[in-house]
């Protein structure tokens, strides 16, 4: 560990669930939960027709916005996608490259990248989610894994990424929605390992989140740890007593 204290994240993956009444009503119960807590930054990540209403909900709190995905061009002949510009409007943060977009969707290393560059030309905080499969992980190639989609988002970059302006989610893509996390230990060395890989490479790293069956169980746990700065919470971000819990224990860091 390295740098002056960061403030904990955790940041809630909604994911493709809820109405919009249900994600507004969700927001609701977040910002009643977790407004008051000043020692981290809450961000909650509905899906993209949720923005304008969430962020009605959460205006003038601590409680920050932002997207799960977003497309490299800025407009265009691009049917379906969501622009940076677009967003800029309407949240802070947006969250690239996460595994369900890799392993579902087919999205690259480079086209993560892409998405990061266009986040931090609109002035959004990019969140980066990496991490290994099973069987890579079973191979012994975790570091090589998250150096290379790591690699491969900085060589995207055409203006220099600041250690605020972005934010690493180490998720294993086994411990994603299985209710199987990586033990604090596994998760320390590698957040330790991607915050030293990226220092080499820009002289700062950002943020580094854990991510990966997130639960009020095993949060404060893995907060403990010197190089985990917080969570992107799936499955339990959903419920909102549960929520706070995790928000709480980030708190308490
Ligand atoms: P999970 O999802 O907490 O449900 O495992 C985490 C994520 O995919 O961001």
């Amino acid at each position: 560990m390295s740098g002056t204290p960061r403030l904990p994240m955790v940041a809630g993956n909604w994911k493709m669930n809820t109405t919009v009444a249900e994600g507004v009503a969700l927001a609701a119960a977040v910002l009643e939960r977790c407004s008051a807590e000043t020692a981290v930054d809450v961000v909650v990540l509905p899906p993209f027709v949720h923005l304008q209403p969430v962020r009605e909900v959460l205006a003038g709190s601590r409680v920050r916005l932002g997207a799960q995905d977003v497309f490299w061009e800025d407009s265009g002949a691009y049917t379906g996608e969501v622009s940076a510009a677009m967003l800029a409007d309407l949240c802070d943060l947006v969250l690239v490259g996460h595994s369900e977009r890799r392993h579902l969707l087919g999205e690259t290393d480079a086209e993560t990248g892409r998405k990061l560059a266009a986040a931090v030309r609109h002035g959004l905080v990019g969140i980066v989610a990496v991490g290994e499969t099973e069987s890579e992980h079973d191979a012994g190639d975790t570091f090589a894994v998250v150096d290379r989609q790591l690699d491969a988002v900085l060589a995207a970059q055409s203006t220099a990424l600041t250690a605020d302006g972005w934010v690493i989610a180490y998720e294993p893509v086994w411990a994603i929605g299985t209710g199987r996390t990586a033990t604090p230990e596994q998760a320390q060395e590698v957040c330790a390992h991607i915050r030293v890989h990226v220092e080499r490479r820009l002289g700062a790293a950002p943020r580094v989140l854990y991510g990966g069956s997130v639960s009020a169980a095993n949060a404060a746990e893995l907060f403990a740890c010197p190089d985990i700065d917080g969570g992107l919470v799936g499955g339990a971000s959903l419920k909102p007593d549960v929520f706070a819990t995790i928000v709480a224990a980030a708190g308490t860091r």
